[in-house]
């Protein structure tokens, strides 16, 4: 049996509810790897190494995430699992309106890899409204962010929005 899950996403920036969904996945596998995409055509507002480090910040001391790693990768997911034998992918579900893509990801990872597994986990309610594309709405127009993103996020969202 592998028990090792990757939780890739493009994290700009992590928000809360990717720590919930990551917080399940680290309840449900020996072993968790988040795993920051890395797109220099689609760049970011922070880079893959600032991604990297906002992800780690939040989980210090974090007693559920003593079986989680960070890193990133850059190209086709699969290829990513299949370098760390990971046969597993996890990916949050929040309503059905992104059920059409994730759909459509999960069966083009399937096809590149049969041998891999994507399975979709539901966060609290409290954070199905929350996506990072969002928070970057709201940190552009200097808005309140404490309910959607740790504090270590919201201050590097700050400071790359300061006008
Ligand atoms: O957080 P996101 O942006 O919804 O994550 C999407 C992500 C990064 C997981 C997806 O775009 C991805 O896996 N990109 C890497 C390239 C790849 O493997 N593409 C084929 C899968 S459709």
């Amino acid at each position: 049996m592998n028990t090792l899950a990757l939780y890739p996403g493009s994290f700009d920036p992590i928000t809360y509810g990717h720590l919930d969904i990551l917080e399940r996945a680290a309840n449900l596998f020996q072993h968790v790897v988040v795993t920051v995409a890395v797109n220099k055509e689609k760049r970011g507002v922070f880079s893959g190494d600032e991604r990297v480090a906002l992800i780690k910040e939040c989980l210090e001391g974090k007693e559920w995430a003593v079986n989680v790693e960070v890193d990133q990768f850059t190209g086709l997911l699969v290829n990513h699992a299949k370098k760390l034998r990971a046969k597993t992918l996890v990916r949050g579900v929040r309503q059905i309106s992104d059920f059409e893509y994730e759909f459509r990801m999960a069966l083009t990872n399937k096809r590149l890899a049969p041998e891999v597994d994507t399975i979709f986990l539901m966060p609290d309610e409290e954070f199905t409204f929350i996506s990072a594309s969002l928070v970057k709405e709201i940190a552009y127009w200097d808005g309140e962010l404490r309910s959607f993103v740790p504090d270590n996020v919201a201050a590097a969202l700050k400071k790359k929005f300061k006008k």
